[in-house]
């Protein structure tokens, strides 16, 4: 047992509380951000002269080769020590004597562990925002070459009106630019450096904590001491966002899962993204979709579980936040690696244009137009309504799309057709008329990819 903290006890830690309390198993995932905080912290103690210039250079040697051997293998973490910063403290000790013993110098754990999960998560914020971009990529060339591959539009998940496939991915890509929009809120949000706030309420020392900050790649230090402590809503905003990131992805694979279906055969997943039955030969299943589906409910789990956490605690630090760790690293890299499979999947699906046409030309998704129609020969639209209503139920009797009618059978309905119904309710003039902004007509999912492929280039997460 490798402790920090043994002065003012009489009697060993028992077992069994020790292993309880460490949190080495996992906070060992932030052996990089101690170190580099610590680095910080040191250089800072040097310019505001609380440590001499031999002894920080003996120190931030000890910290690069504590950091170098690790990352060689050379060094093990090893579940002897408390926690991360213990082991890091305790190797620096070993390595340079009485020098090492200065580091933890106008810190406590609790602004140190703070420093370390915000670096750890604001590094993760911009690998998720990186994956994201690469996801928008993908779905922003999709869109490019699917302008006029016609597809049935869905409400209730029943056929609803004409669409294309370049305006359904179009959904999600405005749902994938809001989910970076937030991981651009929360990092501008959550970039202020909380050491030197000490245990809860600063230190003696005169640090000089906007220079930490501004080592570390700060805005500025943190302005409350005790908030330093015991804040934790970045970690609550980020794993909400990554919540929400896993609903879209959810509600995509479900889109899917569907269209992959044999009733439906929109798409074919790519062997490579897909998965045999041990018993039923012919099957090939969505499971990568199901998967980032299922996995959608870990994500959500986290962040209950950490506002649980949260909810109650006094300040200012208290143990109950070490529960911050474990989930949020497993959230983290739960929907890194959905992101990536999902854009992989996407990738190599292949979509099956003419039976999404075949799709749309069936289930009169095209009864609005043809109520439009009659409108623009001056039937009051409640009227139209109730005469393409009775023209769909003739419709079906006989299992014939509106445009299959004769002009006989549909004057029969109303004497108003004539034959330029036809063009009407063509599949192409029903989404081609769809020209207002954020409508699927060619027209204007143009000028939408215009204004989503200069948000790309111009590289910004949170525009
Ligand atoms: N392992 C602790 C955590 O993750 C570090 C802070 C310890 N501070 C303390 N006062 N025991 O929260």
């Amino acid at each position: 047992m490798a402790q920090l903290w043994g002065g003012r006890f009489t009697k060993e830690t028992d077992q069994l509380v020790y292993r309880f309390n460490a949190s080495i198993s996992f906070d060992r995932k932030l052996f990089a951000q101690d170190v580099e905080g610590s680095m910080a912290h040191v250089r800072m103690l040097a310019k505001q002269g609380i440590l001499i210039e031999e002894e920080t250079t003996r120190i931030l040697e000890g910290l690069r080769g504590i950091l170098t051997d690790v990352e060689s293998g050379k060094l093990e973490i090893t579940d002897e020590y408390e926690d991360i910063h213990s082991f890091v403290e305790a190797n620096l000790i070993d390595r340079i004597g009485d020098a090492g013993k200065k580091l933890h110098t106008g810190r406590s754990r609790n602004d140190q562990v703070a420093l370390d999960m915000k670096l750890y998560t604001r590094q993760e914020v911009l690998e998720i925002d990186g994956l994201l971009e690469a996801l928008l990529e993908a779905l922003l060339s999709l869109m490019e070459n699917n302008l006029e591959t016609y597809m049935p539009g869905f409400t209730h998940l029943q056929k609803a009106q004409p669409i294309t496939l370049a305006h359904h991915l179009g959904a999600y890509f405005e749902m994938f630019k809001r989910d970076r929009q937030r991981l651009g809120d929360i990092y501008k949000r959550m970039n202020y450096c909380p050491l030197g706030a000490g245990a809860l309420a600063g230190t003696t020392y005169p640090l000089d904590r906007s220079y930490t900050a501004q080592l570390l790649d700060f805005d500025g230090p943190t302005l409350n001491s005790m908030d330093s402590v015991a804040d934790r809503d970045y970690l609550i905003e980020l794993l909400s966002a990554m919540a929400t990131i896993m609903m879209h992805l959810s509600r995509f694979c479900e889109e899917i899962i569907i269209w992959n279906s044999n009733e439906y055969r929109f798409v074919e997943l790519d062997d490579a993204y897909s998965t045999g039955s041990s018993i039923m030969p012919q099957k090939k299943n969505p499971d990568i979709a199901e998967l980032v589906r299922g996995k959608t409910g870990r994500v959500y789990g986290a962040l209950i579980s950490i506002l649980t956490t949260m909810k109650g605690i006094p300040l200012a630090y208290n143990k109950d936040m070490q529960e911050d760790k474990e989930l949020t690293f497993d959230a983290i890299d739960t929907t890194k690696g959905c992101i990536a499979l999902f854009t992989g999947m996407l990738e190599t699906m292949k979509f099956r244009p003419a039976v999404m046409r075949e799709s749309a030309m069936k289930g009169f998704t095209n009864a609005t137009d043809a109520a439009d129609y009659l409108v623009n020969h001056g039937v009051p639209f409640r009227d139209a309504h109730s005469i393409i209503g009775e023209l769909v139920l003739y419709c079906i009797d006989r299992d014939k799309a509106i445009d299959a009618l004769s002009l006989e059978e549909l004057k029969a309905i109303s004497p108003v057709f004539e034959q330029d119904i036809y063009d009407a309710v063509s599949l192409e003039t029903c989404v081609n008329k769809r020209t207002t902004i954020g409508a699927p007509g060619p027209a204007a999912m143009k000028e939408v990819i215009r204004i989503n492929r200069e948000y790309l280039m111009e590289g910004k997460r949170d525009e």
